[in-house]
């Protein structure tokens, strides 16, 4: 197994441990039968860095999106990424948005004197989750206290467990106008860019909230800004933007009813405490010649 040369010190240091916690041992790319491609920037080395490996067969990427190595994806070698195994503090994340978005926590937070009550109970609320994934699984029992009906959309026709209904993409515009709470936790793919645009914020009700946990580029910024501004959406927390990071005088930035957070979801220190002991399970996995996780679908990009 060999770990990519240009990952940063640290993380490097934590992905040799896991390959050798797998059981598996160090080798340079010209010999190695698996990469561990552990740090999200210089995906533009790749083409470089596998050039003189002969041997590779999997590649083991550290995103759960897999979009900035898209150019790079082919059925040469098996993929893995990190789809799901963040998703536990993104999950988090996402209750932490809700409940701030919901409570107003974000207005009393920048308010510098007293002001009216303002809120509404996350108790029996309609939840709609874009994406089925390891986010959704993580944050269906986070959920479950504040009894809500929940309602899943993913892109397979398979039905999800533990939430009142999964609907298929398609189907996406039956599910809004009852929808307070709107979650994206689905993959970035040519069918999901701009995914949320003037039309479909315009099923949402005037007092919705959007959660954005997954990528900017689902949201046609400028519509959701105007939304917000025309009062069409009751608020939107956004963890991702497009652009990102988003430029220091962008309107979204002081619009009172939008909580903007820098891609802290899973922070870097979360990821690789979460990132190690996968990477060691799928290196325990590829020598006993086991089924991979999460492994990429690379016709479908995720
Ligand atoms: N903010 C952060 O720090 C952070 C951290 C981790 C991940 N993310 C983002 O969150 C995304 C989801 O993460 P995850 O771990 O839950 O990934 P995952 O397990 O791969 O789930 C991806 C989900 O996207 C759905 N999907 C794909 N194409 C779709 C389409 N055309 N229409 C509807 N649904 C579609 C899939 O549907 P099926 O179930 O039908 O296949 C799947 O349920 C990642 O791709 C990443 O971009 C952000």
């Amino acid at each position: 197994m060999a770990v990519a040369p240009n990952t940063r010190p640290a993380m490097y240091e934590r992905m040799c441990a896991a390959v050798l916690a797998g059981g598996g041992t160090l080798a340079d790319l010209k010999e190695a039968e698996g990469l561990v491609w552990a740090d999200p920037a210089n995906s533009e080395d790749f083409p470089e860095l596998v050039a003189t490996a002969e041997r590779l067969q999997w590649v083991q990427l550290p995103y759960a999106g897999v979009e900035p190595f898209a150019q790079h994806l082919d059925d040469k070698w098996t993929w893995t990424c990190g789809k799901g195994v963040y998703a536990p503090a993104v999950a988090e994340t996402v209750m932490a948005l809700l409940l701030a978005g919901f409570k107003n926590i974000h207005g009393y937070a920048r308010s510098t004197r007293w002001s009216a009550p303002l809120g509404r109970r996350l108790t029996g609320a309609n939840v709609t989750i874009l994406g089925g994934g390891g986010i959704a699984r993580c944050l269906i029992p986070l959920l479950k206290p504040f009894e809500c009906d929940i309602t899943i959309i993913r892109r397979s026709e398979q039905s999800f467990p533990d939430v009142n209904r999964t609907m298929t993409i398609d189907q996406m515009s039956r599910a809004l106008p009852d929808t307070d709470i709107l979650i994206l936790a689905l993959a970035l793919t040519s069918e999901t860019i701009g995914i949320i645009d003037a039309e479909t914020l315009a099923l949402l009700p005037n007092d919705a909230w959007l959660i954005n946990v997954a990528r900017g580029r689902h949201v046609v910024t400028s519509d959701l800004t105007k939304s917000l501004e025309d009062g069409l959406l009751g608020g939107a927390a956004l963890d991702v933007t497009d652009p990102e990071p988003l430029p220091e005088h962008h309107p979204l930035w002081a619009l009172p009813n939008c909580i903007v957070t820098p891609h802290i979801a899973n922070t870097p220190e979360m990821g690789l405490d979460l990132l190690e002991p996968f990477v060691a399970e799928n290196v325990r996995r590829f020598c006993a010649d086991q089924n991979l996780l999460a492994v990429v679908d690379v016709s479908l990009g995720y």
